[in-house]
């Protein structure tokens, strides 16, 4: 069974979905299963994509990595997403070249900060 906000993906024409609703059937695209993208919230190596916030004056900046992660054509950050409590969400889509960071209404009821890279998936804040 699927769980509300899961993201999942093919393997094989790159379909990235998130579930908005569950149940109990296993999603599939190119006649196989999709894949979950596993939340993952440790760095290792060199790439950072763990997010980090810095707060200030009712808003809250998230930047993917302390050093800034790359943004190229074929590697970059997707979006980035604020979870507030109660289940209120705002996603902010990137392109390549653009900073990978985007800006969110600080509210301090923040329970979750999530963002996707194209190469290395799912990533979310501590
Ligand atoms: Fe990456």
């Amino acid at each position: 069974m699927t769980k509300l906000k899961e993201i999942y993906k093919c393997e094989i024409c790159g379909n990235i979905v998130e579930v908005l609703h569950t149940g109990q059937g296993e999603l599939v695209c190119c006649g196989q299963p999709m894949v979950l993208s596993q939340e993952k919230s440790l760095d290792v190596g060199n790439e950072k994509h763990v997010p980090v916030l810095e707060k200030k004056e009712g808003k809250i900046i998230v930047k993917v990595g302390q050093e800034p992660h790359p943004m190229q054509e074929e590697h970059f950050i997707e979006w980035i997403e604020i979870v507030y409590k109660g289940g209120k969400s705002c996603r902010v889509f990137l392109k390549p070249h653009e900073k990978p960071q985007a800006e969110f209404v600080n509210n301090n009821e923040i329970t979750k900060i999530r963002e996707y890279c194209n190469v290395h998936g799912l990533w979310v804040n501590n």
